[in-house]
Order: structure tokens, then C-alpha cells, then sequence
């Protein structure tokens, strides 16, 4: 099983931007946790991050080696309209994840473009919203 896990933009800067909402962890930091619990459950992880709107949809245009996508889309979550129309024809499972609760801040922020289309969503909980996005994925990418 092969997950691919997507940030948008600004997730670079991570552990130096606003930690007092999102954590003092790294975005490397982050994935080397996820690398280590995806072999612990013998799945594999590729990780993406990009600033820009375009390379993160010419991203999901090629997924045809993976099982399932966790994406945090930043704040293309919600306004980014091509990013909802690339994630939507998707056959494989999409669980899109956000470090903070997004019902808890700035009204604009509660409204997610993107959430209809995947298959879930899981916001709050910090960095290990990644890890429990995974789990719920290998349970759902394995019984597909
Ligand atoms: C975020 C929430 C978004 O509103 C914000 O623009 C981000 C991070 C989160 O992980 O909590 O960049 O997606």
C-alpha cells in the first residue's frame, strides 16, 4: 500500500509560523513521524509540498501508483475551486486534514471548498492529525 500525503502552501514554514495554533513541529519533523508509523504498518509514504496551487493539482493528475491521499490544502481549503475539481474525479480515497480546528477560528476558515469531495475530514488535534489521518486511510484504502 502506498499513501501519498500532500501540503499546500506555507505548511514549509511549519514549526516558525503561528505555533501557538499549529505546534512547534516541522514539517520534516511531521513526515519522519508519519515515515516511521507508515513502516511500523508496512505501508509506504511519498510526501509533497508545494506554495503554488498548480503543482499541487499537476500532483493529483498523476496518483495512479497510490492506494490513498492525505491532504492538508493550507488555505486553498477554502477558495481553491480547481483544486476541488482536481481532487473530485479521484477513484482513490482522500482524507484532507487540518492541524487546527478550522470551526474554531476566523469565520472564512470554516468553510472548506475541498472537504465535499474527500472522503472525510479531520480538524484540530495538531500534528498527529497526519497519524490519524493514516490509520484511518490503511483501514479504508484496505478493504477498497
Ligand atoms: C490549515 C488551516 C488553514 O486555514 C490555514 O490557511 C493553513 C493551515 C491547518 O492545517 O490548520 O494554512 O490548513
Amino acid at each position: 500500500m502506498k499513501i501519498l500525503v500532500i501540503n499546500g502552501p506555507n505548511l514549509n514554514f511549519l514549526g516558525k509560523r503561528n505555533v501557538s495554533i499549529y505546534g512547534q513541529k516541522t514539517l520534516e519533523e511531521i513526515n519522519s513521524e508519519l515515515r516511521e508509523r507508515a513502516e511500523e504498518m508496512g505501508v509506504e509514504v511519498e510526501f509533497f509540498q508545494s506554495n503554488h496551487e498548480g503543482e499541487i493539482i499537476d500532483r493529483l493528475q498523476k496518483v495512479d501508483e497510490f492506494d490513498g491521499v492525505i491532504i492538508n490544502p493550507g488555505a486553498l481549503a477554502h477558495y481553491s475551486y480547481s483544486l476541488r475539481d482536481a481532487i473530485e474525479p479521484l477513484k482513490i480515497p482522500v482524507i484532507e486534514v487540518h492541524l487546527s480546528n478550522i470551526f474554531s477560528r476566523e469565520d472564512f476558515r470554516s468553510h472548506s471548498v475541498t472537504a465535499p469531495v474527500c472522503q472525510g475530514v479531520l480538524s484540530g488535534f495538531g500534528w498527529k492529525v497526519y497519524l490519524f489521518a493514516l490509520e484511518i486511510m490503511v483501514k479504508l484504502a484496505g478493504s477498497r
